[in-house]
């Protein structure tokens, strides 16, 4: 549904954000002053002892300056309760008071008719659920005894029976006034093609209501009884509330369950996820008798970042393993992964909770393998590599696999571990002569560092690039400069802050002490006083300011100079913003694209430093186009992008 323009302004400005994250953690009252609108808490999106999470209560934002998790509201309900963006507007706009908006009409009709829908699907659930219980349902009751369901399970999942016979619900449906079509269309049962009266879809079988993920019955799964069924499970259709591609089965009470720690499972049938979630492993679910389609994997993300499969440890459970990691390589970037937790050969996760019970699945749960391991066994698994040719046909497969990794950052790390596996199998010997990577930081560690980062961008020093600006240490320390001028700057005019506040917060700061002086000039921005700001900043940043203010390049700024200049000194700000910007964005790409030339280059790196050279350009025409050296800075990198481009030294690597 779309919200009108206006609707999501009105609510943010009549929620306060602190109120909303103030029942998900305690503020520490020392640090905070609440009365500026000034919040300060241990961040709720990562452990910690100390408090670096700060709301502006004001501008309605907050941001951790440990895990650099950032949002307002609604984006702090969506993570928090692990919902959807509507749901998190719903949830705000009732807190808030205001009415959800009216919906366009056409939206209305489809809205209405789905509610329609729900409520023929609900009446089924009951009927079936009561055939369970009485006369006809005997033998079903007889075979889930077989099975163990107890009888909790039976009502937690709601289990139920459809008889034998051609027009059990649809009699029962009629006779409670429920139109034709509405049966019809809720695929609960069938025309008939000989004229006769419709039919019932699902007949002499066990039902296990599908409901999405705010409990609403959107579709049944039926289990034959007869085991010369053609079908041992049948699921209703695709219908206007059921779309199996992008439904799971058990999806709300999984995601209850993973939002309170459990590990999300997906495991292949209705059966496991009743017996496994009956096992304690509650944030459990399964696709609906498809392979897992992408729709499902976002999904499956959206409640947990390392969701794991859990797959028959036969040759068919492998094969679909090989299916999913298919579908999920091209989608994987950080923090949206897989594992694979492989079932002993012959045995799903019912199996073997019934017979080795919960420990035996936990312990499993507790090997599962990270998908890299399985894209290896996929690729070597009984063969034999005795022969420099087989070897590199293996190289092949492997480069094109991880081709199709878009993210290239998940790409890199993917390679790594390929090599590692690579040299495990061939060993030290002449293949193995290849030098491992000398990871490079430029970056440096600790104060300031990339708290964040979950990764180091490796550049190895290379004859092609060595001389660059990228494997010097003189070009770390001129960004080191340009951070300190933008804080020397922003303390030296305190009525700036404002303006640059967010680029201010997510800058990425290397400089010695400059985080420590980026939290208080945040800290203390409430209410600038420019008397007396710095002061402010030295009570708590004392050796950082001092430090600053002795760096020759900082005191002889003319923003620093020209106290009365605020003009000035805001150009200089988002001259110096933009450089670091337009700098560290061509940096992060030429390393990319040299660290694929650890053996795993393609062609995408032409394009990606094509990219990052327009990204330059693109930079270099704003505002401060034809002041200072950003005109010669950009030429420089230009030049030298274009130089790599030109040489192709990804090419001579291989
Ligand atoms: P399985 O055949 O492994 O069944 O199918 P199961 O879950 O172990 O069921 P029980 O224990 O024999 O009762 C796994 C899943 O594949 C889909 C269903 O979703 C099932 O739960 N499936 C299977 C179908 O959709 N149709 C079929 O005919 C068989
Ligand atoms: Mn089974």
């Amino acid at each position: 549904m779309s919200l009108p323009t206006g609707f999501l302004d009105e609510l943010r400005g009549r929620l306060s954000l602190s109120q909303v994250v103030g029942r998900k953690v305690m503020w520490d009252a020392r640090k905070s002053n609440q009365g500026k609108g000034d919040f300060w808490a241990p961040c709720p999106f990562h452990q910690e002892k100390s408090a670096s999470f700060h709301v502006d209560d004001r501008k309605g934002f907050y941001y951790c300056f440990g895990c650099h998790a950032k949002g307002d509201a609604l984006s702090f309900v969506r993570e928090t309760e692990n919902v959807g963006f509507i749901e998190a507007v719903e949830i705000l706009a009732r807190e808030a008071g205001m009415p959800m908006p009216e919906r366009d009409p056409q939206a209305q009709q489809k809205a209405d008719r789905r509610s329609q829908l729900i409520e023929v699907m609900e009446q089924a659930v009951q009927y079936y659920r009561l055939q369970l219980k009485t006369g006809q349902g005997a033998a079903a009751r007889d075979y889930l005894d077989r099975r163990k369901l107890r009888d909790a399970a039976r009502d937690r999942f709601e289990i139920g029976f459809a008889p034998e016979g051609w027009q059990g619900l649809w009699d029962h449906l009629r006779a409670k006034g429920v139109d034709e079509a509405l049966v019809l269309e809720a695929g609960l049962a069938k025309a008939s093609t000989k004229g006769k009266q419709p039919y019932d879809t699902f007949r002499n079988r066990i039902m296990f209501p599908i409901r999405d993920a705010r409990g609403r019955a959107i579709a049944f799964g039926g289990r034959a009884m007869d085991p010369n069924d053609n079908a041992k499970y049948l699921n209703s259709p695709e219908t206007l509330l059921f779309d199996k591609g992008r439904s799971l089965y058990n999806h709300g009470p999984a995601r209850e369950g993973a939002g309170k720690g459990q590990t999300l499972i997906v495991a292949e049938g209705y059966m496991d996820v009743i017996a496994l979630a009956e096992a304690g492993f509650t944030a459990t679910v399964a696709p609906l008798g498809t392979a897992i389609t992408e729709d499902q994997l976002r999904l499956l993300w959206r409640i947990a970042p390392e969701p794991v499969i859990a797959l028959d440890g036969d040759t068919a459970g492998l094969r679909a393993a090989m299916r999913v990691i298919d579908v999920a390589l091209p989608l994987l970037e950080a923090g949206n992964s897989l594992r694979f937790c492989l079932m002993p050969e012959g045995l799903d996760p019912d199996d073997l909770i019934q017979s080795q019970g919960a420990g035996a699945m936990q312990k499993l749960l507790d090997q599962a393998q990270p998908m890299v391991r399985l894209l290896w066994r996929r690729e070597t698994e009984g063969r034999v590599y005795d022969s420099p040719e087989r070897r590199a046909a293996l190289d092949k497969t492997l480069r094109e696999t991880l081709k199709k990794i878009a993210d290239p950052s998940i790409r890199h790390h993917y390679g790594e571990e390929i090599k590692a596996l690579r040299q495990e199998l061939f060993g030290q010997g002449r293949e193995g002569a290849r030098k491992p990577f000398q990871p490079f930081q430029p970056w440096p560690r600790g104060q300031g560092g990339r708290p964040g980062a979950k990764w180091q961008p490796p550049a190895p020093p290379m004859p092609g690039t060595k001389a660059s600006y990228l494997a010097t240490a003189g070009e770390a320390g001129g960004e080191r400069l340009r951070e300190a001028l933008i804080l020397a700057s922003l303390i030296t005019h305190p009525e700036l802050i404002e303006v640059f506040e967010h680029q201010l917060e997510e800058l990425e700061l290397t400089g010695p002490g400059h985080a420590v002086l980026r939290r208080a000039i945040l800290r203390h921005a409430g209410v600038p006083d420019p008397a007396n700001f710095r002061d402010k900043i030295a009570s708590e940043a004392g050796d950082a300011l001092e430090t600053l203010f002795s760096l020759g390049h900082v005191i002889t700024a003319p923003p620093i100079l020209k106290t009365d200049d605020a003009e000035l000194a805001r150009m200089c700000v988002a001259e110096e913003l933009a450089k670091l910007d337009a700098r560290r964005g061509v940096r992060k790409e030429i390393e990319h694209a040299v660290e694929d030339l650890g053996g795993l280059a393609d062609e995408g790196v032409t394009w990606r430093l094509g990219q990052a050279a327009e990204a330059v350009q693109r930079a270099g025409r704003s505002q401060l186009e034809d002041s200072g050296d950003l005109g010669e800075d950009r030429d420089a990198l230009s030049k030298q992008l274009q130089s790599l481009i030109d040489g192709q030294v990804w090419k001579k690597k291989k």
